[in-house]
């Protein structure tokens, strides 16, 4: 049973506001695509990785992600990139799509989301508690509900599917501009989304706050 993992890392990170595209950007000296790669390398669970990488940075992303990759150049939305991924995709029963952003994953939680596929699930996503209260607001910024926070969880990667459920998923998806996760795309389609454990070392740098965490996290590693 072959399992590949599907690395979307063609974004701009325009809410980092760095120099250069969020993967390629430095974390301890090493791109975040560098790191990301290397948890998936570590988990152990994965034959092969297809990175998406934008269009004008292929070999830079062929260089960084190594042999057993390859690179495909990604689309305008994060869903258009994981469609190209899934398109470059060839005799993979499984496939766990994993944010070149969130390059701390711990390779246990790419172990737990693989296991519970294995077993047989179509789709699986790892998820923590939520800390803060959510409130849902209307368009004039009032509070128009509150979810009971013990029902809420937040959602990391990688995502893991059959991919034949992915591929019919994002296909049916195709009209849809408010996508934020693949597993959406699967809701959507009626296929059952199973919950695993997350890590919070798996947290997504998206902002300079979050990538100021992930360089104090890499420094105290080092030490
Ligand atoms: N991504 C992608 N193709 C896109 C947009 C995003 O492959 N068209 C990837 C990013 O490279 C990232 C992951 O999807 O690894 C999660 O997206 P996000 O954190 O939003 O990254 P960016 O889109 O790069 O950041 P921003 O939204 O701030 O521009
Ligand atoms: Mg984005």
């Amino acid at each position: 049973m072959r399992t590949v993992a599907l690395v979307p890392a063609a974004g701009k990170g325009t809410r980092l506001g760095g120099a250069l595209p969020k993967a390629f950007m430095a974390l301890g000296g090493r791109p975040l695509l560098s790191w990301a790669v290397a948890g998936l390398r570590d988990s152990g669970v994965i034959d092969h990785i297809i990175v998406v990488a934008p269009a004008d940075r292929l070999a830079e992303a062929q260089e960084i992600a190594g042999p057993r990759a390859s690179v495909v150049a990604g689309g305008a939305e994060r869903a258009d990139s994981v469609r190209a991924g899934l398109a470059a995709l060839e005799g993979a029963h499984h496939v766990l799509v994993h944010d070149a952003a969130r390059a701390l994953t711990p390779p246990s939680v790419i172990v737990r989301v693989a296991e519970a596929l294995w077993s047989g699930e179509d789709a699986v996503i790892p998820v923590l508690p939520v800390t803060d209260t959510v409130k849902t607001i209307d368009e004039h910024g009032y509070v128009a509900g509150t979810p009971a926070r013990a029902t809420l969880r937040a959602v990391q990667t990688p995502q893991g599917f059959r991919v034949p459920v992915l591929r019919a998923a994002h296909a049916a998806a195709l009209a849809a501009d408010d996508l934020t996760d693949d597993a959406m795309a699967c809701e959507r389609h009626g296929v059952p989304v199973r919950t695993v454990p997350g890590d919070p070392l798996a947290f997504k740098i998206t902002t300079p706050l979050d990538l100021r965490l992930a360089e104090s996290l890499v420094a105290a590693r080092a030490d």
